[in-house]
């Protein structure tokens, strides 16, 4: 047995839909409750599912019984005050496991790359079913800023960077990619995050709005990139030294992340 994974993101393991016209509707996102959670960055969190409707972020598998990054079950309050939003990440008709709005403040490059992680989001999905990927929809309008994806975290040359305009949507495996957001500012970006399961809804969705690849990254200064990677390597050591001085193990880096 193997899990049912999307042909679209086989070999690139993300994708680039149309762009959704964001300016069309209702700024929902700024009327929801957020809860503070930490992910990748200074951030804060609105489910619009959870484990079982109320309004937190922890994953599924961290509630009793503890279960797969699917069948979330919609918060009443926060989908209330976005319908479009809700309508948005049911329109593939795939399973939903977590769908909320990650607000994130502005960071740096080497921040970026200093909270590069990739999700679990497959952990207790039985095999034979569909592969759990992220369907990233930005809010903001955030045209400079771009989501990291690395499939080696520490090779800049595995980098892509794709740009974050309002309406901008993307699929992308995130337990695949190593991946964080380079968010310019000055304000916080607002984005909508889905995990789908992947089948043939998810693959009709995909092919609707013209999923590929993009075709060149924006371009970045290289002494900018060797610079960052230099910072992110001090800052591992620092902390690695940290650590080792309370006798601790190093665990991962973020208990949860999303962004
Ligand atoms: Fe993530």
């Amino acid at each position: 047995m193997s899990y049912i994974r999307s042909n679209a993101l086989e070999e690139t393991g993300y994708v680039v839909l149309d762009r959704h016209d964001q300016a069309a509707d209702p700024k929902e996102w700024l009327d929801l409750e957020y809860v503070d959670w930490k992910s990748s960055g200074d951030t804060r969190f609105a489910p619009l599912t959870s484990a079982f409707g109320d309004v937190e972020c922890n994953g599924f598998w961290n509630h009793t019984p503890p279960r797969t990054d699917k069948d979330g079950v919609w918060v009443p309050s926060n989908v209330a005050k976005a319908p479009v939003l809700k309508a948005r990440a049911e329109e593939p008709g795939a399973n939903i496991g977590r769908c909320r709005v990650i607000e994130l403040q502005p960071n740096d490059y080497a921040g970026a790359l200093y909270n590069l992680h990739q999700d679990d989001n497959n952990r207790l999905n039985p095999d034979g079913t569909g592969w759990i990927v992220r369907g990233f929809f930005n809010l903001s309008d955030d045209a400079d800023s771009v989501i990291i994806l690395r499939e080696d975290r520490f090779h800049p040359e595995t980098e892509i960077r794709i740009p974050l305009p309002a309406g901008a949507q993307l699929i992308v495996d995130t337990q695949r990619f190593w991946h964080a957001v380079w968010h310019t500012g000055p304000e916080p970006r607002y984005c909508l995050i889905t995990s789908w399961e992947s089948g043939p809804e998810l693959d009709a969705y995909i092919a609707k709005y013209h999923g590929k690849p993009q075709s060149q990254n924006p371009p970045l200064d290289p002494e900018i990139i060797e610079n960052a990677q230099a910072e992110v390597r001090r800052r591992l050591a620092e902390r690695a030294a940290i650590i080792a001085a309370k006798g601790r193990v190093d665990d991962d880096q973020f208990d949860e992340i999303d962004d």
